[in-house]
């Protein structure tokens, strides 16, 4: 008999789940989050405490384990990981790890997981920061096919653009989980006049799908699965704390950024 998940999800339908970093809650549970990481995880933490990011690996890895604990029967600190060759995770303690599919990405305040059953799934996510060096960048990464379309649309919408195909590839290699040994210029995503995903265009094209999600934030956050997309719900989750489910314009917008905040360049 299939194992139960204690959270029911349906096959094709993605659940996706975020936090803002910089969410002022999250602060008084930083001793509960610490308790969750398991020693690798802890050493991790310490080496990237002492180069700033530290506070978002910690956030991501109290989301990812919150998460899978809803789905699981087990406790966030319960929930262990091992990483393929190419270091993508996978649960490998829980009676569903054979059902439960996940993936993390984290950018510049935000961190998402999505969940899913049976298909392979990625996620990547970026902060839509300034760049003026994006047509570079893309010659070096992207497909004949995406880079002559990224050329043609106005230059005023590169930008939003470039990160549209950036996500998905990088959704799509994560969701292979194989890392760099799959050659990003022999695959192409193909996005509609509407900026939507359109084609996939690569090796087993008819069993891949793809999603954009997070347009109206400051983010542009990819998805790429082994299966049919069927439905997508969002959570914002603050660990250990609130969880609301939001619309699919609501995703990944928090408002105006505060201060300070930090933006990472891709390129
Ligand atoms: C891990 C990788 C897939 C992405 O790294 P990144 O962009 O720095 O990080 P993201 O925020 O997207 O994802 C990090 C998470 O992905 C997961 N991950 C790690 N290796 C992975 C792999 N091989 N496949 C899938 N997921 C992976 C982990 O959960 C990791 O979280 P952690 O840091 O808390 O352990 C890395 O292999 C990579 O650098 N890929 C290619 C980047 C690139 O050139 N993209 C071009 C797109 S056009």
């Amino acid at each position: 008999m299939t194992p139960a998940l204690r959270r029911s999800l349906n096959r094709g339908v993605v659940d996706v789940w975020f936090s803002f970093t910089n969410d002022n809650r999250l602060k008084s549970a930083q001793k509960n989050y610490e308790e969750m990481l398991s020693q690798a995880e802890v050493l991790q933490y310490q080496q990237l405490k002492h180069v700033d990011n530290g506070w978002d690996y910690l956030v991501s890895r109290a989301l990812l384990r919150t998460v899978l604990a809803e789905y699981c029967e087990l406790s966030p600190q319960e929930i262990e990981f091992q990483v393929n060759d190419f270091g993508k995770p996978e649960l490998s303690n829980s009676s569903v790890s054979s059902i439960i599919q996940f993936n993390t990405a984290h950018t510049s305040g935000l961190t998402v997981c999505v969940v899913t059953r049976d298909d392979a799934i990625g996620v990547d996510a970026e902060c839509r920061a300034e760049n003026p060096g994006i047509l570079d960048v893309a010659e070096d990464y992207f497909s004949a096919l995406e880079l002559q379309a990224l050329k043609s649309r106005d230059e005023a919408q590169q930008l939003d653009y470039f990160y549209r195909y950036w996500t998905l590839k990088e959704a799509y290699i994560k969701a292979r989980g194989e890392g760099l040994s799959i050659p990003l210029h022999d695959f192409s995503v193909v996005l509609g006049d509407d900026g939507e995903f359109c084609e996939f265009v690569g090796p087993d094209a008819e069993s891949w799908d793809f999603r954009l999600l997070g347009q109206n934030a400051e983010y542009t956050a990819g998805l790429s699965m082994n299966g049919h997309i069927s439905a997508l719900k969002f959570f914002h989750s603050v660990p250990l704390g609130a969880q609301s489910e939001q619309s699919a314009e609501d995703a990944f917008n928090q408002g105006p950024a505060p201060s300070g905040e930090r933006r990472r360049h891709i390129g």
